[in-house]
């Protein structure tokens, strides 16, 4: 069976190690710039952005490709499942229509009022600067300020934390105006993952992302430093019953798409914020998280192809679905100065790593020598029976690494899931 896997990074690398593990694929690829983790896997390496449809399609097609997989938002986006779809080639990834729950923050949020799903925070919004920031002067609470569109993860800012009142103001100003304005959450973020096959959603473990660059989440937006996930595939600060509700949530969001005509096929991230009451959406994302598609893919136990061959029938079903009962910490090492000025093209040498998996992001190899570029460079993702295990793999790999790198220790540390403990508990 031939399989596409579409985009370059430390996700799409995590998306081919998990098709390699199945039986009978052959694994294409298509990326900006070659991945070297995805090119190694890979019969054939298409380099071609990622957004070009028309040449990804004519690609697949030539290829005889049955199946392709979508890593990033930006294609989705560009409408390339649309296109494949009409190709004939099946396709894991939403239709740009419905992937606007991603691409579009004012119609996510408008589905979620217009269908009366719980756990939409209070939102407006706005297309015009001037409304947005009267709107900011006449409201006295914090609030959190995301633009409509796409911006690869980095461009909400939060009043209170990111920016003052002023701030607030000339940012609108800068993005020109098209935001959604939307009360500040309080409370600990977890994410929760589903394979959707159109109307079934099967759940992943629960697994938590690092946003900010440093250590004890402060500094700038980042894609994403680093995320952990626990043994129990839970988290001690999320109950059973917060995190029903937000499966709840998931599954009514893809019914209200299919009740606009709108059916999914892809994998659907949801963004929670839990707070004192319960579990609230923060985004949906159209697609595996990167970093945290590192942790799951690296503990699923079950065939990966078979079950994006079941997401495409429309037939997915629990049983199709296995993790391993372990620990998983993700830690990406970023160029210095990144996000703000990252140092591209610095030399970098990998040690030995252990049993750690390493899954290669925004790199260069030449001549055998690896280089950084402007994004993450690479991860390495621990497993254990234990966090602490998890995270002593992953730590120990990452120090292995030399060069004009950084990384974030603090993540997966059983001070930093404490901390997130201590504060629910103060907030409950
Ligand atoms: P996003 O790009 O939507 O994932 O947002 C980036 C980060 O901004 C999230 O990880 C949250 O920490 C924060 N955030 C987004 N929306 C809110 C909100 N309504 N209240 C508080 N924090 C938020
Ligand atoms: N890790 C968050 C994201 O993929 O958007």
């Amino acid at each position: 069976m031939k399989i596409l896997v579409v985009g370059g990074g430390g996700r799409e690398h995590a998306l081919a190690d998990a098709l390699s593990r199945s039986s009978n694929v052959e694994i294409y690829s298509v990326m900006r710039k070659e991945n070297p983790g995805i090119a190694a896997l890979s019969a054939d390496v298409y380099i071609c952005t990622e957004t070009d449809i028309h040449r990804v399609a004519d690609y697949a097609e030539a290829h005889g490709i049955e199946y392709a997989v979508i890593g990033p938002e930006a294609p989705l986006e560009a409408g390339l499942a649309n296109e494949l779809t009409a190709r004939g080639i099946s396709c894991i990834g939403p239709q740009k229509e419905a992937a606007r729950l991603e691409t579009d923050k004012e119609f996510c949020r408008n589905l979620m009022r217009d269908h009366g799903i719980e756990g939409c925070p209070g939102y407006q919004a706005f297309h015009d600067p001037g409304e947005a920031c009267r709107y900011i002067d006449a409201h006295d609470a914090d609030l959190a300020i995301k633009p409509i569109g796409l911006t690869g993860g980095k461009g909400v800012k939060i009043m209170g934390e990111h920016l003052d009142c002023a701030g607030a103001k000339a940012y609108i100003r800068e993005i020109g105006g098209e935001v959604v304005l939307e009360e500040r959450l309080i409370g600990e973020e977890f994410t929760l993952m589903a394979f959707v096959d159109g109307t079934h959603l099967v759940p992943m473990p629960l697994v938590q992302d690092h946003k900010r660059a440093y250590e004890g989440d402060v500094g700038p937006n980042t894609g994403g430093m680093g995320s952990y996930s626990m043994e129990d595939h839970s988290f001690p600060f999320v109950t059973d019953a917060d995190r029903n509700r937000a499966f709840a949530i998931m599954e009514k969001v893809i019914a209200a798409l299919n009740a606009e005509g709108l059916p999914y096929v892809g994998f659907l991230y949801g963004q929670f914020m839990n707070t004192t009451d319960g579990p609230k959406v923060i985004e949906f994302n159209a697609r595996f998280g990167d970093p945290e598609a590192m942790n799951l893919l690296a503990l699923l136990t079950s065939d990966f192809a078979e079950i994006l061959v079941k997401m495409a029938a429309g037939t997915l079903t629990p049983a199709d679905v296995s993790f391993a009962q372990q620990a998983s910490v993700c830690k990406y090492l970023v160029p210095e100065g990144y996000p703000d000025a990252p140092q591209n093209g610095q030399r970098l040498s990998i040690g030995d790593y252990g049993d750690a998996k390493l899954f290669f992001a925004n790199i260069s190899l030449k001549e055998g020598v690896y280089y950084t570029q402007t994004s993450r460079t690479l991860a390495f993702v621990g497993l254990g029976d234990s966090l602490a295990e998890a995270e002593m793999q992953a730590q120990q790999a990452a120090e292995s690494v030399t060069g004009a790198v950084r990384y974030r220790r603090d993540i997966g540390t059983l001070e930093v899931l404490e901390k997130r403990i201590s504060h629910m508990r103060d907030i409950r």
